[in-house]
């Protein structure tokens, strides 16, 4: 039987947080074996909030050579670049037609993000219906990402739901894959709200590319309590953050790491998470200068992918045009 096939995307929004890392990208890899996997860098999406033309392409690169420092293997996944796949947009406008306003207009994003804006852009409030494209395109059964797509995830099966029933079975319905302790990582400064490479605050995110220095300081500064006791509740939501972002980076459980920490304090506890972040950051961030430089390495990577991925897209948009009723050329 055919492995089943896993995908996700990350946006070149910005330099990437270990929220992005803890909830997303470290889970893509151990996934390559069993199934078959597409990772996308989803510029497409990066535009729906403005983007300066020259940055764009710098994150897009970035984000390319993380996908591979922290250990995507191109020879094993599929890794490209989601405006080179035309395949996207155009199932995102077919997709479209059958989304219901009320439904976009209940995402939290949207409603977040428009909140936010002075001006409301239609790509925000249509941003869930090109993620839908992206996974459906695939016959997608997994999707690894952080709690926060959730809703997005179920938009998308909606949808599929939707569309299959008017016009018989097309779609694989999927499922989200959250891991288990880095779902949502929290801002360090604020921790009723989520790690976000856009905060203003920079104390507030750790990004996978921070130097040594800038991470221990970072953790070092961290908003916790008064109660210095190692514990893990919703009373201590700070700690609880950390201690969060201590068992992702370690692979040890909450409750190894209370223990460890029984009668310590936070001086102590900080210290050892800031290594065990640096630790597990390390090989990942010599990596990622080296692959960054070698631009032919990068292009050679893209191509292959998109065309790769052009194949496979374009096998489910044939189908759609034809049970929608267009002509076929
Ligand atoms: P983006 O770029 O905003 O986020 C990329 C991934 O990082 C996760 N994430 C977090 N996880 C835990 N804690 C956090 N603080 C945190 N911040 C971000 C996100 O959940 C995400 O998995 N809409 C997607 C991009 C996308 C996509 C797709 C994903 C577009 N098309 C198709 C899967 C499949 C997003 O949030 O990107």
């Amino acid at each position: 039987m055919d492995k089943k096939v896993v995908y996700s995307g990350i946006q070149p929004s910005g330099s990437l947080t270990i929220g992005n890392y803890l909830g997303a990208l470290k889970n893509f890899i151990g996934l390559q074996d069993e199934y078959n996997c597409l990772y996308c860098i989803v510029d497409m999406h990066a535009i729906t909030v403005p983007q300066e033309p020259k940055l764009l392409r710098k994150n897009t690169l970035d984000v390319l050579a993380l996908y591979l420092a922290a250990g995507l293997d191109p020879e094993k996944s599929i890794i490209y670049i989601q405006s080179h796949v035309p395949a996207h947009v155009e199932l995102m406008w077919m997709l479209n037609s059958i989304s219901s306003m009320g439904q976009l207009q209940r995402m939290t994003q949207f409603k977040d993000k428009s909140k936010k804006s002075k001006e409301v852009l239609a790509g925000i409030f249509n941003y869930p219906v090109l993620m839908a494209a992206d996974i459906l395109l695939y016959q997608t059964s997994y999707v690894p990402v952080g709690e926060d797509q959730k809703q997005h995830v179920e938009l998308t099966r909606d949808l599929a739901q939707k569309f299959n029933a008017r016009y018989s079975d097309t779609f694989v319905l999927p499922d989200i894959l959250t891991p288990k302790s880095g779902a949502r990582i929290m801002s360090l400064q604020d921790p009723s709200i989520k790690m976000s490479k856009s905060d203003p605050d920079a104390n507030s995110f750790i990004l996978i590319l921070d130097d040594e220095e800038a991470t221990r300081r970072k953790i070092k500064r961290a908003v916790t309590d008064s109660l210095n006791s190692i514990d893990y509740n919703d009373e201590q939501v700070g700690l609880k953050n950390l201690i969060n972002i201590y068992s992702s980076f370690s692979g040890k459980s909450v409750e190894e790491i209370v223990a460890m920490y029984d009668g310590k304090g936070y001086g102590e506890f900080k210290e050892d998470l800031a290594d065990v972040v640096c630790d597990g950051l390390r090989p990942l961030r010599e990596r990622f200068k080296e692959i960054r430089a070698d631009k032919e390495y990068l292009e050679k990577v893209y191509k292959e992918g998109a065309e790769k991925a052009s194949y496979l897209a374009n096998k489910t948009l044939r189908k759609v045009y034809k049970k929608m009723g267009f002509i076929a050329k």
